[in-house]
C-alpha cells in the first residue's frame, strides 16, 4: 500500500518535472524573426534573430550594423561608449558602410556619405541568388538624392542584405549598380569594429608577406613581414591583395573572429591607441583597448563601373 502510494507520489513529481521543463524550453524557444522598431534617439531600427539567439541589429541610418551577438548572447562587434546616434554624425563602432570614398582618397569628405545617410528597407530587392539556408535578412536600398549628386555626381543604387545564418554568421553582400550614362570610380569598407577583451593580447593573422600602405607614414609602402600582427601603439594600415580570409585571435575570450571576404581585395587594420583616441571626440578613453577595426576593403585599386554595370561583394563575419 505504502510502495504504492510512493510510487505515485514519485510519479507526480516525475510528471510536473518533465512538464514544467518542456514548457519553460517551448516558452523561451527563440523563432527566426525580423523586427523593426526603435532604436537609440528614436532612429529606425532592424533586429534580425535566429533560433538559436544570434542577434543582429542594424540602423538605418547608415544600414550600419550595431550589434552582432551569438547564441549565448555575447557582444561581437565594439560601439563606442560616447557614440553619437545623431544624423549627420556617423555612429562610431559597429560596421560603418564607407562608399563612396575611404578616407580622404578623393574629393568627399573623410569615408564618403552612406554612413550618413538614411537607407530605405527594400521590399522588392532585384532577384538575389542566396547561397545562404535559412538565414534571416533585410534588403536595405540607397540611392543618391539631389544633394548627394551636387557633392558626387554620380547615379546609382545601393543594395545591401545582410543575413544573420542559421549558425549565427553575419553576412553582408553589396550590390551597387551605375545607373548613370558615365563610368565612375569608388573605394569601398566595411569598417568593422571588433570587441576585444584586451588589444595588448589580440593577435591578427593572414597578413604575412604582403604589402601595405601606412596611413601614420604617409601611406608609405612596406612589407609585412609578421606571422601574427600584435598591436602596442597606433596601427593604421591598408593591406593589400590579401587572401580571402583573415582573423583576430582573442586568447582571453578564446574566440577567433574569421572575416571572409569576397571580391573585396584589401584588409584594413586600425587602432588608434591611447594619444589619437584623444583627438576623437566620440571615442572613450580608454575604449582603444576594447576594439581592433579589421576591415574589408576595395582601396588600392579604386573600382571602375561601366555605366549599367553592378558590382557585387560581400563579407562573412563568424566567430567560434
Ligand atoms: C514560433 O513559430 C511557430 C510557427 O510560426 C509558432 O507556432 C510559435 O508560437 C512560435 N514560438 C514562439 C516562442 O514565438
Ligand atoms: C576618381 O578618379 C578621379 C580621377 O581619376 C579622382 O580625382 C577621384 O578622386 C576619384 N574618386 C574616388 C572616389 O576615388
Ligand atoms: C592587458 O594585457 C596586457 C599584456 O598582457 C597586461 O599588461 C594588462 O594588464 C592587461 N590589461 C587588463 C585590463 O587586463
Ligand atoms: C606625402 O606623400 C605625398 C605624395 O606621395 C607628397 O606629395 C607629400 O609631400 C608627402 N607628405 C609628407 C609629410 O611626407
Amino acid at each position: 500500500m505504502i510502495s504504492h502510494f510512493l510510487y505515485l507520489i514519485i510519479s507526480i513529481t516525475l510528471w510536473m518535472q518533465y512538464t514544467s521543463v518542456y514548457a519553460d524550453e517551448v516558452s523561451t524557444a527563440k523563432n527566426k524573426s525580423i523586427e523593426i522598431t526603435k532604436g537609440i534617439n528614436g532612429l529606425d531600427k532592424v533586429v534580425l534573430s535566429q533560433i538559436h539567439g544570434s542577434t543582429v541589429e542594424l540602423y538605418l541610418y547608415g544600414a550600419h550594423v550595431t550589434s552582432w551577438k551569438n547564441e549565448h548572447g555575447e557582444e561581437l562587434l565594439f560601439v563606442s561608449s560616447k557614440a553619437i546616434f545623431q544624423p549627420p554624425t556617423a555612429i562610431r563602432g559597429g560596421i560603418p558602410i564607407i562608399f563612396p570614398q575611404f578616407s580622404n582618397l578623393g574629393p568627399l569628405r573623410s569615408h564618403g556619405f552612406a554612413r550618413n545617410r538614411v537607407w530605405t528597407i527594400d521590399n522588392n530587392p532585384s532577384p538575389f541568388p542566396s547561397k545562404t539556408i535559412n538565414g534571416v535578412f533585410v534588403d536595405l536600398l540607397l540611392k543618391p538624392t539631389e544633394d548627394d549628386l551636387k557633392i558626387w555626381p554620380h547615379s546609382f543604387e545601393y543594395r545591401l542584405r545582410v543575413t544573420l545564418g542559421l549558425n549565427g554568421d553575419l553576412i553582408m553582400t553589396s550590390r551597387i549598380r551605375n545607373v548613370d550614362t558615365k563610368p565612375f570610380n569608388f573605394t569601398f569598407a566595411y569598417h568593422n569594429y571588433f570587441s576585444v577583451s584586451n588589444i595588448s593580447e589580440v593577435k591578427v593573422v593572414g597578413m604575412k608577406g604582403l604589402d601595405y600602405l601606412d596611413n601614420t607614414k604617409n601611406r608609405t609602402r612596406f612589407t609585412e613581414n609578421r606571422d601574427v600582427i600584435t598591436i602596442n601603439s597606433e596601427i593604421d594600415r591598408i593591406y593589400l591583395s590579401t587572401p580571402k580570409k583573415v582573423a583576430v585571435l582573442d586568447h582571453k575570450k578564446k574566440q577567433t573572429i574569421t572575416v571572409q571576404k569576397d571580391g573585396l581585395l584589401d584588409a584594413v587594420v586600425w587602432n588608434p591607441w591611447e594619444e589619437r583616441a584623444k583627438t576623437i571626440v566620440d571615442l572613450g578613453a580608454d575604449d582603444y583597448k576594447l576594439m581592433v577595426c579589421v576591415e574589408a576593403a576595395a582601396i588600392g585599386k579604386p573600382i571602375i563601373l561601366k555605366p549599367g554595370k553592378e558590382w557585387k561583394v560581400s563579407q562573412k563575419l563568424s566567430a567560434r
